[in-house]
C-alpha cells in the first residue's frame, strides 16, 4: 500500500490530479490541507521533552501510518520559490515525531517526494530541498521535479496533460 500526501493549498490542480494518477487500489491519499495541522507555533517546545501539545490535529498518527506503508509519496508544489508552507510544517511536526522513536530510517525508507516547479534555471534550491530527508542516508533518486517550463508549461496549465510527465512519474514510483 502507498500512502500519498499532497501539500498543495488548491483543491483539485496538479499535485491532487498527481495523488490521484499514481495512486493504485487500495492507497492512501491525504490532502494535507485538510488535516487543519498546527504550526510549530505557540507552544513552549514541549515535543522534545514530551507530547507535541499539538498531536490530537492527526500529524503524529500520520507519522505512525508510514510504517506499514510500502512507499510513502509526498507531493510537493513550489509556492514562492520554495515549497509550500504546509510541506514546512508537516516536516516541522516530525521533531514531536523522530525525538520519541528510533524510526528515521524506517520512514526514509520508503519516501518518495515530488516536487511541481516552474523552473530549474530561475529556482536552482527547489529540488535540492526537497532532497534534505535522504542526506546521509544510502537511498538514491527518490525526488523527482516536475519542471514545467521544460515542456512549455504556465502556471495554470495541468502536468499531467504531458506525456512525458505522466511517464516520469509512474517510472519513479515502480
Ligand atoms: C502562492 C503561490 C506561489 C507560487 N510561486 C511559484 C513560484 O515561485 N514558482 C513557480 O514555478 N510556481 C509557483 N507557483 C505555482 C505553483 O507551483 C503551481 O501552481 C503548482 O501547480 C501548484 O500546485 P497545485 O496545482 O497542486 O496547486 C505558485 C503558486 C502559488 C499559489
Amino acid at each position: 500500500m502507498k500512502l500519498l500526501i499532497g501539500f498543495s493549498g488548491r483543491r483539485g490542480g496538479n499535485c491532487d490530479q498527481i495523488a490521484e494518477y499514481a495512486a493504485a487500489e487500495g492507497d492512501r491519499i491525504v490532502y494535507f490541507r485538510d488535516m487543519k495541522a498546527h504550526p510549530c507555533s505557540g507552544c513552549d517546545y514541549e515535543c522534545f521533552s514530551g507530547a507535541c501539545r499539538y498531536r490530537p490535529d492527526g500529524v503524529y498518527d500520520l507519522y505512525e501510518a508510514m510504517h506499514g506503508c510500502e512507499k510513502v509519496v509526498l507531493i510537493v508544489p513550489m509556492y514562492c520559490g520554495n515549497p509550500s508552507s504546509l510541506y514546512f510544517i508537516f516536516n516541522e511536526r516530525g521533531q514531536d515525531y523522530f525525538s520519541h522513536s528510533d524510526v528515521w530510517d524506517d520512514i526514509v525508507k520508503r519516501l518518495y517526494v515530488i516536487g511541481v516547479y516552474g523552473s530549474a534555471r530561475i529556482t536552482p534550491g527547489f529540488v535540492p530541498c526537497l532532497g534534505k530527508w535522504f542526506e546521509g542516508t544510502p537511498y538514491k533518486n527518490r525526488v523527482l521535479g516536475v519542471e514545467r517550463h521544460r515542456n512549455g508549461q504556465r502556471i495554470g496549465d495541468r502536468v499531467l496533460d504531458v506525456e512525458e510527465f505522466r511517464r516520469e512519474i509512474k517510472a519513479f514510483l515502480e
